[in-house]
């Protein structure tokens, strides 16, 4: 999908594509720096569990996300397995050029619905940040690589406060006209509710974004990420952004804290009976390993109370 187009008129299957943010926003948070064996261990832990869209790293400058400063040597030493795409963040034509050196096919621009935050977060305002954009759309689409686009604070701003869906979908279009596989509308402090989450859909789906181009990026802090997921499942969605060990958060968004754990979310999927490729015990695996790591608790619901085996009663995947 290069622009928008028709509205589909099939009705959405049931598979659910979960994109795992943990190795991207979840470490962009973290106070300090990890080793690079232990993103990779962690990244070989997540597609080991079945997850086969990773978000690895971001090509950002280093001085403001110091966190990924080695992403360069993170991408150029991945073990890639067939089947698992490993997007990374980049902002501008220099992130891509690392990101080309680094062996990279799949990226991420990142702008929002509000220049509130665009300016904290990237020094540019949206419509810098489009034109910044669109070389690097047009030369990641002359490689063939698979591109996403995201509009963070979708649902609301730490600096201007309330977001419509028009603002938040009329920045999608503009995103899409660039060149994207699909753009993700992010939560990305955690305020937002089922309805806002059927006002985009619906004004999304009008603007001529076909519903497999939009995903939906939740972070739990005020506890509402499932209950989202589930109204944009009613309409349709299926592509949701997870982070193992439910870390994440942007230090340029206050407040920000956890995305929907991707244990929590894998939970609820199987639960509710559609298929999605991973595996619950495996990715609470990759969840102790990273809260290890970090040398933090796991305090996501699921990570906590494991999984439930129907047929016994007992609790499943737990350590
Ligand atoms: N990779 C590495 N270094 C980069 C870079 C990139 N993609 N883009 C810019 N830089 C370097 C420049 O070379 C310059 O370095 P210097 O100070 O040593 O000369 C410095 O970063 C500033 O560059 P400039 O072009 O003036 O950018 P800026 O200061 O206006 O910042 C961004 C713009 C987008 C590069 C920066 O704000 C950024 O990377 N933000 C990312 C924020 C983020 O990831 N947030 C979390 C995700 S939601
Ligand atoms: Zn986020």
């Amino acid at each position: 999908m290069s622009a928008p187009s028709d509205r589909p008129t099939e009705a959405p299957g049931d598979h659910v594509r979960i994109y795992e943010v943990g190795p991207r926003d979840g470490l962009q948070n973290e106070a300090q720096p990890l080793p690079l064996a232990t993103k990779r261990r962690y990244i070989e832990l997540l597609a080991d569990a079945g997850l086969r869209e990773i978000e690895a790293t971001s090509f950002v400058a280093p001085s403001a996300i110091p966190q990924l400063a080695d992403a360069d040597e993170l991408m150029r030493t991945l073990p890639r397995q067939d089947g698992v795409r490993y997007p990374v963040l980049v902002p501008n034509m220099r992130g891509l050029a690392r990101a080309e050196a680094a062996g990279v096919d799949a990226i991420a621009v990142f702008t929002a619905a509000t220049d509130a935050f665009t300016t904290r977060n990237i020094r540019m305002t949206i419509a810098e940040s489009l034109d910044a954009f669109a070389p690097v759309l047009a030369r990641a689409g002359e490689l063939g690589w698979w591109r996403r686009g995201y509009v963070s604070t979708a649902f609301g701003c730490p600096y201007s406060g309330a977001v419509t869906p028009e603002a938040a979908v009329e920045v999608a279009v503009r995103l899409l006209e660039l060149g994207l596989e699909e753009v993700c509308f992010g939560d990305t402090i955690g305020v937002g509710v089922p309805p806002q989450v059927r006002a985009i859909t619906t004004r999304a789906l009008d603007a001529g974004i076909p519903l497999d181009g939009i995903a939906f990026h939740f972070h739990d802090t005020r506890g509402t990420a499932l209950a989202n997921v589930s109204a944009a499942m009613s309409m349709g969605i299926r592509t949701f952004d997870a982070s193992t060990g439910g870390t994440g958060g942007c230090p340029y968004a206050p407040g920000a804290a956890g995305n929907l754990a991707t244990e929590d979310l894998v939970y609820f999927l199987d639960a509710i009976g559609l298929d999605h490729g991973a595996d619950l015990e495996g990715v609470l695996r990759a969840a102790r390993f990273i809260a290890d790591a970090l040398g933090k608790p796991l305090t996501t619901k699921v990570g906590q109370a494991g999984g439930w085996d129907p047929t016994t009663g007992a609790a499943t995947g737990r350590a």
